[in-house]
């Protein structure tokens, strides 16, 4: 991964770049960043897709829309949230892609948070076999998580992110002047990934964040581009080592285990993704600390950073077994049981598995 001074006949925006050999791609991150040239000349001459969602596409599309020269019939706006990340909406996009005439050398624009990235990327890898998208992330989260790194896929009734593909984007355009419409909740469900880059792998971020907290409430523009530009080195480093999560990748999935766990059990409807890491990240840190690999200390500055940018760190009150319903789920799990992220401190953590069960229940249970 490397940084790259903007070209000089360029918009001033930041560019990396996801290292994968001849897979390789640019993030362009900035203010306008849906603007950049690097849209337009990757679109020029073949027919290409803007999918988007219901509540993004009024805001975004038409501008998208017309600087590609698109015709309506080119948008598809599903139905907004995680309800809609099911085998419907695919079948949808895939229809008309296929209506809208694109064949091999096609390409798939997704406009939206997370949920249109992972169905429209996995839209991508299965027409044809595989063609080319572009991912233009408009929440917090999409922008500093979901779209870098290439996992795309979508949900079955039976579980979440069931069915998917490694699919890597060509090109990423993440606009932070589209964060503008985004709800506060929302922006503040994405800090929650955020924060778990800082405590994976950064203590200096940490700091950084603790000591930018009223920018950052504030959504300053500029702490906003150091978020996103930060949280996707960190993710462009870790999947150029590791893309296809055979080992550190997993380390991404601070919180994710006791989260999902958490969403589940609450039948997806009280708290958000981000909110659900929030909680899932403080209770691997307690996990950390009752097995004697952290300081308590730990525990309590990820707790105070999560409150002071106003994200929970205490799960809602649920039964013990329907949580380990849930945890035993997970996608990790492997025949010889559960793997969790833990870590040794801010910025330290590791993959961890036969893990002590009382412990692991005491902080199921909030002991
Ligand atoms: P989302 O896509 O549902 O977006 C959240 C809400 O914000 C939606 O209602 C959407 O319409 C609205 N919205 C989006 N951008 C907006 C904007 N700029 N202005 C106004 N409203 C806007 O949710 P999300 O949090 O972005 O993504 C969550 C999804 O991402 C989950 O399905 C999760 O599994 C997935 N995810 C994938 C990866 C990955 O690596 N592929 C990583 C993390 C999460
Ligand atoms: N969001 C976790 C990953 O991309 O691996």
């Amino acid at each position: 991964m490397r940084t790259q001074s903007p070209k000089a006949e360029r918009p001033e925006h930041l560019h990396l770049q996801v290292d994968l050999g001849q897979r390789s791609y640019p993030i362009v991150i900035g203010s306008g960043a849906l603007a950049d040239p690097l849209l337009a000349e990757h679109c020029a001459g073949r027919r290409c897709v803007l999918v988007s969602d219901q509540n993004v596409a009024p805001l975004y599309a038409r501008t998208l829309l017309d600087r590609l020269a698109l015709v309506d019939d080119d948008l598809i706006a599903l139905p907004a949230g995680e309800q809609h990340k099911h085998l419907g909406s695919f079948q949808a996009i895939l229809t008309r892609m296929a209506e809208r005439g694109l064949r091999r050398d096609g390409c798939v624009i997704a406009l939206g948070g997370g949920v249109i990235g992972d169905l429209a990327g996995f839209a991508a890898a299965c027409y044809m076999r595989g063609i080319d998208f572009v991912q233009c992330p408009t929440t917090l989260l999409a922008m500093v998580d979901s779209s870098v790194g290439g996992k795309t896929g979508l949900n079955l009734p039976s579980g979440k992110n069931l069915v998917g593909a490694f699919w890597q984007p060509q090109l990423v355009l993440a606009d932070v002047a589209a964060l503008s419409t985004l709800s506060a909740r929302e922006y503040r469900a994405g800090l929650a990934e955020v924060i778990k880059y800082a405590a994976i792998a950064d203590p200096d971020f940490f700091d950084w964040l603790q000591r930018n907290v009223d920018a950052i409430n504030a959504h300053d523009a500029d702490a906003i581009v150091h978020m996103v530009a930060t949280s996707c080195r960190h993710k462009a480093a870790i999947v150029a080592r590791d893309e296809r999560e055979a080992g550190e990748r997993a380390l991404l999935n601070l919180g994710h285990t006791f989260g999902h766990a958490l969403e589940a059990a609450t039948d997806y409807t009280q708290l958000l993704h981000g909110e659900a890491v929030a909680i899932g990240m403080v209770q691997a840190a307690q996990l950390s600390a009752l097995l004697g690999m952290a300081d308590a200390a730990d525990t309590q500055r990820l707790i105070d950073l999560l409150s002071a940018v106003g994200l929970p760190s205490v799960a809602p009150p649920l039964p013990l077994d329907r949580l380990r319903h849930h945890l035993a789920l997970d996608k990790k799990a492997v025949a010889g049981g559960l793997k969790f992220i833990l870590w040794r401190g801010i910025g330290k953590a590791e993959i961890v598995s036969g893990v002590d069960e009382r412990a692991l229940d005491a902080v199921l249970s909030g002991q």
